[in-house]
């Protein structure tokens, strides 16, 4: 049918009704189960696959984003459960004749690969340094997309050794004029052993094409005293799964967890780790970015002594004070008053800081990840340069949607043009030569 007769008509084009088609299978994954069987899988007309590349640069900060920030007002909570549903599905493996449809259009739109970007750290390759930060996908459910979405490493967790459902809701808070997230989720996860379970199903034949992190956290029900046993049990369950493992003694939402940052009450649940640790698999610490310099100093002096592979710098702060935003709408009370941490924009030069203190102490000998507050390349080349040899993200992600890691992976490989430099490798620490 020739152009004008279908507007005569008032029939919709062609490739107007690829994208209709196509908005439909994301709005049915979007709420769709995370577990679905391929049989329950709708086989898609390979014909709308085939949609012309979007006509927009970035169709989440055009449209996503305005609409979910500022338009309608659903709680954040669904909308990361939804996001995860649809995420599961991205990364199931058997999607059957549209997997093979999407996965180069992924590829195009997300990923960044570039031999100046990619390092081996802990001996492990790393294609890119920009990693997904623990907390966004606790139960491990979409580890098979991250890489499809350009991250270098994905960070999973935090898993507990008891199931637990966390801290009651809401919990979890947009502050947009800060460009920033206050949360108290409480590590709400269903247990080590269906993390164990989960991962093993999915990688039974095959494993994933970047790192995976598994971040360990203290169950609720477990006294302070008994902690060393908590993490020791998560992590012999899951140690086949994870490339590397991460100690988090750091969230402000489960009660006395911080204090476990104390050098006394480290010292045990280290030192199980690594007497469980046969295969010397990297193991590193997440710290808070509240601690004063003295218990910094502490941390890095029993990561060196127990050969811990590096420390991740920093969890949420609890400091609120300097926010924008001053009430929190869905509780209406003081933002100050409100329990749990804050992430993002606020976080952001306070976490370099640290990173910063940390490569200075240690001579940049121990490996740092940066994380806080990294929406732009500028933000992310200023971690590295502060010593950073490995970032993560998680709220700017949120702000910035998916094609944030290319974005800001592009705005890297600029940075080593302009300061001619051959690799990423070379500006870890720079700040701190010149
Ligand atoms: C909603 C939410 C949940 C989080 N959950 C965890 C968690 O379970 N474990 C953890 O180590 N960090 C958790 N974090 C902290 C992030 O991993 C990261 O350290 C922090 O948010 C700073 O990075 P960002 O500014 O890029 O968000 C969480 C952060 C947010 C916003």
């Amino acid at each position: 049918m020739g152009k004008a007769n279908r507007r005569r008509r008032g029939a919709a084009s062609p490739k107007t009704v690829d994208r209709v088609l196509l908005a439909c299978s994301v709005m049915r994954r979007l709420w769709a189960s995370p577990d679905l069987t391929p049989s329950q899988n709708i086989s898609l007309p390979a014909l709308y696959l085939h949609t012309p590349p979007l006509f927009v640069k970035d169709p989440y900060r055009q449209f996503v984003r305005p609409l979910l920030f500022h338009g309608v007002t659903l709680d954040p909570e669904f909308l990361h459960h939804r996001t995860m549903n649809l995420l599961a599905w991205l990364g199931q493996p058997d999607r059957g004749a549209i997997a093979s449809q999407t996965e180069p259009w992924l590829q195009r739109q997300f990923c960044l690969t570039e031999p100046r970007l990619a390092q081996t750290c802990w001996g492990l390759d790393f294609t890119n340094p920009l990693g997904l930060a623990a907390g966004f996908d606790k139960d491990g459910l979409a580890a098979r997309a991250w890489p499809q979405l350009g991250f270098g490493f994905a960070e999973l967790g935090t898993v507990t050794r008891h199931a637990q459902p966390g801290n009651p809701q809401p919990r979890l808070f947009r502050l947009v004029k800060d460009e920033s997230v206050l949360n108290r989720m409480g590590f709400n996860n269903r247990g080590a052993v269906a993390l164990a379970d989960r991962l093993g199903s999915y990688w039974g034949t095959q494993r994933p094409t970047i790192p995976i992190g598994i971040n360990l956290g203290k169950s609720k029900v477990t006294e302070l005293a008994d902690a060393a046993e908590d993490y020791r049990f998560s992590f012999r369950q899951l140690y086949p799964y994870g490339d590397y493992f991460v100690v988090n003694v750091s969230s402000p939402n489960t009660p006395g967890l911080r204090s476990l940052q104390a050098a006394d009450q480290l010292g045990p649940i280290l030192a199980a780790l690594q007497e469980e640790n046969r295969e010397c698999k990297p193991l590193l610490v997440k710290i808070a970015p509240d601690l004063a310099w003295p218990d910094i100093d502490a941390v890095i002096e029993l990561a060196q002594a127990h050969g811990l592979a590096g420390i991740i710098a920093t969890n949420t702060t609890i400091a609120k004070e300097s926010l924008k935003t001053k009430t929190l709408l869905q509780t209406g009370n003081a933002v100050v008053d409100e329990a749990g941490g804050i992430s993002g924009a606020p976080l952001r030069s306070r976490s370099t800081e640290v990173i910063l203190y940390i490569y200075q102490q240690t001579g940049g000998s121990l490996p740092i990840v940066g994380v806080g507050g990294i929406f732009t390349a500028a933000d992310a080349w200023e971690k590295i340069t502060a010593g950073a040899t490995l970032l993560q993200v998680y709220t700017g992600w949120i702000y910035e949607g998916p094609w944030m890691v290319r974005r800001v992976l592009a705005g890297l490989l600029a940075k080593l043009e302009e300061h001619q430099l051959p690799s990423i490798a070379d500006a870890v620490g720079l700040s701190h030569k010149s």
